[in-house]
């Protein structure tokens, strides 16, 4: 269970997240839905602590993170682990080393238990015929299913996924989105995943929630999403319904502004 209480966090004096307060159940996949800037990735650096809040607590199936020492964070953070947006793969390792990375790290197990770890978990993926290559020769879906693969080979509790569709062609944002409903449906890992993507977010949540401009502005279903009646909400979801007529810009507190022409036609005098 990860589970933040009135958590407020400035950068530079300005609320990044406003007395923010979630549950996360564990073996839950919850979405993490917003705009630009909303403070997504902020909140998955707080979870993993990273970053430490101004105020409020963060726990993680029950213990404190706002206070702890950073090595008592290290059995914590180690149950988790994290998709990066960008893949975040080591480009002059192979994707076997990129995969085994923390497993060699913690020397936690024997080379052959790591080397079954990185194959069975390149198979998760389907690609277990990329041991040996780099991440340059690879496509940018196959890069974010390698991120993947090395998030599970260390038998995480917990995986944070940051926009882990974004940028990706339609099949693999399939491939991406059908991978972490697996470890939902069979694995029942509980899942956090920041996403700015409707289709992604409504494939694979089991609980919704939308953050704008620090503060928590949904928290439910993908039905009680769709049937939501907040502004911006509605404009969140369905922008060209909102926002149809030309010159239409959402304004902060999910109100409409037009904007009159300025181009116009009359030629200078
Ligand atoms: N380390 C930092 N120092 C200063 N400002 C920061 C820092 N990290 C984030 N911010 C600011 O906090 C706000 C929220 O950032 P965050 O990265 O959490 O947003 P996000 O919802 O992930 O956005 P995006 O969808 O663009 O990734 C932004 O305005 C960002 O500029
Ligand atoms: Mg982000």
């Amino acid at each position: 269970m990860i589970r933040f209480t009135n958590v407020c966090m400035k950068f530079h004096g300005r609320a990044v997240l406003k007395d923010f307060t979630l549950e996360i159940p564990s073996g839950e996949t919850a979405v993490i839905l917003g705009g630009s800037g909303g403070g997504k990735t902020t909140m998955l650096r707080l979870i993993l602590g990273l970053l430490r809040p101004d105020s409020g607590s963060i726990r993680v199936d029950g213990q404190e993170l706002v206070g702890l020492p950073e090595r008592d964070m290290v059995p914590i953070r180690a149950r988790m682990a994290m998709v990066f947006q960008g893949s975040a793969l080591f480009d002059s390792l192979t994707v076997r080393e990129n995969v085994g990375y923390r497993l060699y790290e913690e020397r936690a197990l024997p080379e052959d238990a790591i080397e079954r770890k990185i194959i069975e978990s390149l198979c998760f993926v389907g690609l277990e015929d990329t041991l040996e290559k780099m991440p340059a020769e690879l496509s940018g879906g196959m890069k974010k299913r390698v991120a993947i693969a090395r998030a599970l080979a260390c038998s995480p509790e917990v995986i944070l996924y940051d926009e882990p569709t974004a940028g990706l062609d339609p099949i693999n944002t399939h491939l991406v989105n059908e991978l972490i409903r697996r470890l939902q449906k069979e694995e029942r890992l509980t899942q956090v995943v920041v996403t700015h993507d409707l289709e992604t977010a409504y494939r694979v949540a089991d609980r919704l929630i939308m953050i704008h401009r620090g503060d928590k502005l949904f928290d439910g279903t993908v039905d009680m999403l769709k049937r939501a009646d907040d502004p911006r909400i509605r404009t969140f979801l369905r922008p060209h319904e909102v926002l149809a007529t030309p010159g239409c810009f959402p304004d902060k507190d999910g109100g409409i502004r037009v904007v009159a022409p300025t181009l116009d036609e009359e030629t200078p005098t």
